[in-house]
């Protein structure tokens, strides 16, 4: 399961939804810039565990290719214990790197360095640690598990980065002994989640298990696929799964994008239907489109056809989760982006070129709305028929089947189609859709 756009498209809540039917949970890239918010209850925001981890039966994993930041993570498995949910299910892969203060530090000022370049990172170091896994510099959880190794790593490393900290940025050094007394502490407390997760999920496969990998961030956030360089530092991507959990291709069932009805960005990098007016800020307010990581206002625009059609391409898409279709609610019009015009040509496809991106126009059509709540909707039938329209309008635009939408934060705001784990590959709202209740229990 990926996000199709720029990240926050509610994979938290469909991670959750399917983790019923799921017997693992795997985050496989990313680390604390993450923010997913699942409403069960009460309101849970996670930013490193897999949104898995409400269920008492589901083995979550956090796989080699995430970057982990023991600070974080330690704070959100005490947040979840106070809440009397168990964190015993969870294992972390000792491939995965460290974020280090350093890596937080370098971050934030090399944003600020960079001026009117910056990307709007989260400034939570993700860039900073993915660049010493490249440059062979980093630290891994398994040379945490080691204090003799952390010591010498760390002691050296340290000494590096204080030239950088000190004569690049004019930062105050940073002193490896207090460094290695904090992490040696840290890695105590993580040592009981510490597993060979590639082996765990090995044998997850040979016992045909229901491994769900869900990714953080979006397919534009992808550093190979994205708008470089307004990405982030990892491979959101499907193909990201592989790599950052150590599993072959030829694991991996099916493919599940999540877009929103609309679309948002946070951060710098063009954006081809933003919404700078009234529109846009309706769409934020009654989207409550506020990161989760950070607080930052995210930018709001129309759904964007050509970007839906790119990442069922890259990530070999076979269905789609709609969210957030409520927002749209109150509308009049509502308008798509179905292609570009590019140079005074039209453009169907996304354009790689980030350049090219800033220079394209939407070409819109415009669908009447439908000015009616959606938020009790809980099968297609309970859809006004603007909405309903509107849906297969972007299921032909991308031409791949709707499986699930959502209609409120909720787990049981839902309409699922077709259980995206199980179910046959079906067309969407076809003539035969029996929506499936979203309680009912669809284990194998
Ligand atoms: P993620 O990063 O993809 O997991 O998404 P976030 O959690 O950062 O942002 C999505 C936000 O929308 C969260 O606050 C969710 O609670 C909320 N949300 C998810 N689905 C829906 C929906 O269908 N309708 C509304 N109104 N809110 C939703
Ligand atoms: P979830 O998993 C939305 C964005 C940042 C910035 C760029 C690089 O909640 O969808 P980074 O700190 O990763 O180096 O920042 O990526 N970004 C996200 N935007 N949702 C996220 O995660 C994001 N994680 C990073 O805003 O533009
Ligand atoms: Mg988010």
């Amino acid at each position: 399961m990926i996000g199709a756009q720029w990240g926050d498209e509610g994979k938290g809540k469909i991670t959750d939804l399917l983790s019923k039917s799921a017997d693992v949970v795997v985050r496989y890239q990313g680390g604390v810039n993450a923010g997913h918010t699942l409403v069960v209850q009460q309101t849970f925001k996670l930013h490193l565990i897999p949104s898995g981890i409400l269920y008492p039966g589901t083995q979550c994993v956090i796989g080699n290719g995430t970057v982990i930041d023991p600070q974080v993570l330690l704070r959100e498995i005490d947040q979840l214990e106070a809440l009397e949910i168990s964190t015993k299910n969870l294992k972390i892969s000792e491939n995965a790197h460290v974020t280090m203060p350093y890596h937080r530090l370098i971050d934030q000022a090399s944003e600020a360095h960079r001026g009117t370049h910056k990307i709007g990172t989260t400034k939570r170091g993700i860039g900073p640690t993915y660049a010493d896994k490249s440059e062979r510099t980093g630290i891994r959880v398994i040379d945490l598990m080691e204090p003799e190794t952390l010591r010498k790593q760390l002691r050296w490393t340290i000494n590096y980065k204080n030239v950088i900290l000190e004569k690049l940025y004019a930062l105050p050094p940073l002193d490896p002994e207090a460094a290695i007394a904090e992490y040696l502490e840290y890695a105590e407390r993580l040592r009981p989640y510490v597993a060979d997760c590639g082996l765990l999920l090995d044998e997850a496969i040979q016992q045909r298990r229901n491994i769900l990998f869900e990714g953080a961030q979006g397919t534009l956030l992808d550093l190979d696929h994205g708008t470089y360089p307004y990405v982030t530092s990892s491979n959101p991507v499907a193909g990201g799964a592989c790599v950052g959990a150590g599993v072959g291709p030829t694991t991996i069932d099916r493919a599940l994008g999540v877009a929103k009805a609309y679309t948002t960005r946070v951060g710098e990098g063009p954006f081809p239907t933003e919404l700078l007016g009234d529109v846009g800020k309706m769409l934020g307010a009654r989207g409550a489109e506020f990161g989760t990581t950070t607080g930052r206002q995210r930018r709001c625009g129309w759904f964007d056809a050509a970007i839906g059609r790119y990442a069922v391409r890259i990530n070999g898409l076979d269905c789609l989760a709609i969210t957030k279709l409520d927002v749209l609610d109150s509308l009049e019009e509502i308008k798509v982006c179905v292609a570009y015009e590019l140079d005074g040509q039209r453009c169907e496809y996304f354009p790689r070129s980030t350049r090219k991106l800033a220079r394209c126009q939407p070409i819109y059509e415009t669908l009447p709305g439908w000015q009616r709540s959606t938020t009790d909707c809980r099968s297609l039938a309970d859809l006004p028929g603007a909405a309903l329209d509107y849906l297969k309008f972007l299921a032909e635009l991308m031409a791949v089947p709707i499986a699930i939408v959502s209609v409120g934060a909720k787990r049981e705001q839902t309409i699922i189609i077709e259980d995206p784990i199980h179910g046959p590959k079906r067309a969407l709202l076809s003539a035969n859709v029996s929506p499936v209740d979203v309680n009912q229990e669809v284990k194998r």
